[in-house]
């Protein structure tokens, strides 16, 4: 009923009244104050005035559906919006709903997450609202192989949203973190259900470093936040907004490929290329030049003698960022 209400309230620029709304939900007014009253503990900003009825001021400064829905320009991405309180990891939450038959382009989103996942086993740990947090579902019609190009397409479509948002000059470290400087903003981990001949669905989750003022000790050196960066606590309704459209612009302007267009653009955006890298096949370690990324999102690298390498990322140890 909540939700309703503040749907019918966002939809309007002026005072709806009780009674249109208690009409339209087919309740009493009664009913429709006590939420109204429940929305405002909440944090929304509701004007009440008698013999007008109710306008929406503000939404709360933390993720919710109503207050990303209004800025989401999207066709797919996000139109089966989830906002949870709190939840394990919003991508074992979406597999889940994957798994029984949510539609492509679903997003889960969370303000606090207690068991979130990192890539290689670890963990992705943080307070409650200081993370945007959220995982999209695509079904897409490809082999497994070629999944491996939709983290470097979120990775694109991520960073160009963060240096529209905020100005910031972040860049992509190879093959999917989004920094500034030397330090991570955003992390990213997909994962997929597939059969031999195909995929069911593939899951990206994004975190998103948002309002920390800081971090433990033992990642102080190698983290960072918008607001570290820019002193600026950004609406993360709006923001999250932003970032799915930019994901669906990325997704259907290349086909979800790594397209030529987007290769280029990744490159250019990428932090690891032209730095020393060291990497190891058939137990030997060579010492290289990162000097592009294919279309299947690998590292190309280029030995002293110039002779050149694909690489990917479990290989290869990158100098100088983290
Ligand atoms: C990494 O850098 O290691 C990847 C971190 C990915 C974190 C996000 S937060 C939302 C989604 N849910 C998870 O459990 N993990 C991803």
């Amino acid at each position: 009923m909540q939700n309703k209400i503040l749907e019918i309230l966002t939809n309007s620029d002026d005072y709806v009244s009780g009674q249109d709304i208690s009409e339209q939900l087919g309740v009493s007014r009664q009913s429709i104050s006590k939420s109204v009253k429940a929305l405002k503990e909440k944090g929304y900003k509701i004007s009440s005035v008698t013999n007008k009825g109710y306008l929406l001021i503000s939404v709360p400064n933390y993720l919710n559906e109503q207050g990303i829905k209004k800025y989401l320009k999207t066709a797919v991405i996000g139109k089966n919006l989830v906002v949870l309180d709190t939840v394990g990891s919003t991508n074992d939450y979406l597999k889940s709903e994957g798994s029984n038959g949510c539609v492509s382009g679903t997003v889960v989103a969370a303000r606090e997450q207690t068991k979130g996942k990192g890539r290689l086993g670890r963990m992705w740990q943080t307070d409650k609202d200081d993370c945007v947090m959220f995982s999209f579902l695509l079904r897409p019609r490809m082999s497994p192989q070629e999944v491996s190009c939709i983290t470097p397409l979120a990775g694109l479509a991520v960073c160009k949203a963060i240096r529209e948002y905020t100005g910031l000059d972040c860049k992509i470290k190879w093959p999917n973190d989004i920094i500034v400087g030397s330090k991570k903003l955003v992390g990213i981990l997909t994962e997929m259900s597939a059969e031999f001949d195909g995929v069911e669905y593939v899951v990206t989750g994004i975190g998103i470093n948002a309002e920390h003022t800081s971090f433990p000790e033992e990642i102080l050196h190698k983290a960072t936040s918008i607001f570290i960066e820019t002193g600026l606590h950004i609406d993360k309704n709006e923001f999250l907004a932003c970032v799915l459209n930019h994901i669906e612009n990325e997704f259907v302007k290349n086909d979800m490929r790594l397209s030529e267009s987007a290769l280029k653009e990744y490159i250019e955006l990428c932090a690891t290329i032209g730095r020393k890298v060291t990497f190891t096949r058939q137990s030997k370690e060579f010492s290289a030049t990162a000097v592009g990324v294919d279309s299947d999102g690998e590292l190309k690298v280029r030995l002293d003698d110039g002779s050149e390498y694909l690489v990917n990322s479990g290989e290869v140890v990158v100098q100088g960022i983290y």
